[in-house]
């Protein structure tokens, strides 16, 4: 799948700009500090996934000074033409549109356009707190199959409701609420135990893709990738065991929520042992094994975003990975210098919030404008 075309309106620092990216390999969006790469590349990630990568509000993304923007994507997928409009809104998340056609739920919005994100902040994967590596484990599962998106929803709706209860009991169970703890205990055990088979089996499906990666970016440690529940036997149990101390806590102890993912290079614990440039790289092997998997299983390449990937990871690292980029569109960020090796197929400069980029056998830019350079 590939972007053929990107337009953006009133969009973080973009009052309008266009972006026609090479449909095979490597598109280059080079500028300095401040520019807007990142922000374009958040707009491609929008489209896919009506969230900012950045973890930024929905309103944050909209111009400064204007009420709303938007976010507009031509695609092919699998020969099929797919035209995405996302609108964004100080007040939030605006209208979709789909091929034209307005579409209420965002889950059918969602998932049109697969992407797989590599930035900066994904070294939290390894060195953050566990929350990140979970969502890691359940956007792709989302990502392989998306029906297990309900499953999350029903395990977080299950959950809010259970600790709200706990948390009104005061650490006394009055009457009447035994009952009604049961219910909430059937319904967290019940998605519970679903997301953490599909966790637990993603898992061991991404140890080899992993692992490859890492080798393929130069690592010669051994990586490990262990999922650790929070729990013994059957969730329900253990449930009913903790609830005594659930009920002091005024939370839930037991379940995915509280599972972690350990990853160790060579038997050391990577979060605490391994070197920042070990840690960057095993986040891009996360990465780069997860999209791997899901092109894999979902028979159709996500659109590669890289968001200054360059930066942080030494010559041997940079000319390897230049090297084992994998088939499929890439749109690949870089303030500064980027390995001698690397293949570009199409370069955009950006610049203060203009895009400068050619349409395919176009000789003039998004607006007319001069300085519009030839993207072969
Ligand atoms: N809602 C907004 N309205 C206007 N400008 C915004 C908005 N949100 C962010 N910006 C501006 O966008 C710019 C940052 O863009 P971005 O993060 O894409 O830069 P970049 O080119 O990736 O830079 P770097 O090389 O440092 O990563 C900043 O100058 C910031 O002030
Ligand atoms: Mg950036």
């Amino acid at each position: 799948m590939y972007i053929e075309h990107l337009a953006v309106w009133d969009y973080r620092n973009f009052g309008r700009a266009e972006l026609w990216p090479a449909q095979e390999g490597v598109t280059l969006l080079a500028g300095p500090n401040g520019s807007g790469k990142t922000n374009l590349l958040e707009a491609v990630g929008y489209a896919a996934s009506l969230r900012s990568f950045r973890a930024s509000p929905t309103a944050s993304l909209v111009r400064a000074g204007c009420q709303q923007g938007l976010v507009s994507a031509a695609v092919r997928r699998d020969g099929r033409a797919l035209q995405l409009e996302a609108e964004v809104l100080v007040s939030g998340r605006g209208r979709l549109r789909l091929n034209r056609q307005a579409v209420r739920r965002p889950e059918d919005f969602v998932g049109a356009l697969l992407v797989t994100v590599f930035s900066p902040d994904d070294i939290e994967l390894v060195k953050g707190g566990p929350q990140a590596r979970r969502d890691y484990l359940d956007a792709m599962i989302v990502a392989l199959s998306p029906k297990l998106a309900l499953v999350a929803a029903n395990l977080e709706r299950a959950l809010r409701q259970r600790n709200a209860l706990l948390r009104s009991a005061g650490g006394v169970l009055r009457p009447g609420m035994e009952g009604v703890l049961d219910v909430w205990d059937d319904k967290v055990a019940e998605a519970g135990e679903a997301l953490v088979t599909a966790r637990e089996q993603l898992v061991m499906a991404l140890v080899p893709e992993v692992e490859a990666a890492y080798r393929e970016l130069g690592g010669r440690e051994k990586v490990e990738l262990h999922y650790e529940r929070s729990w013994d036997g059957a969730l329900l149990d253990a449930l009913r065991t903790s609830r005594a101390l659930d009920l002091r806590r005024g939370v839930t102890g037991a379940g995915p929520q509280r599972d972690e993912l350990h990853f160790c290079l060579d038997g050391l614990v990577a979060r605490m042992q391994a070197s920042q440039g070990q840690q960057r790289s095993l986040a891009l092997a996360l990465r780069l094994g997860g999209h791997a998997l899901v092109t894999r299983r979902q028979g159709t390449v996500p659109v590669l975003l890289l968001d200054d990937v360059f930066s942080e990871l030494d010559g041997r690292r940079s000319a390897a990975l230049a090297a084992c980029l994998p088939p499929g569109q890439v749109l690949l960020t870089a303030a500064g210098a980027v390995p001698a090796d690397l293949s570009v197929a199409a370069a955009a400069e950006v610049s203060a919030g203009s895009v400068f980029s050619s349409p395919p056998g176009g000789a003039h830019g998004p607006d007319g404008s001069e300085g519009v350079r030839d993207g072969s």
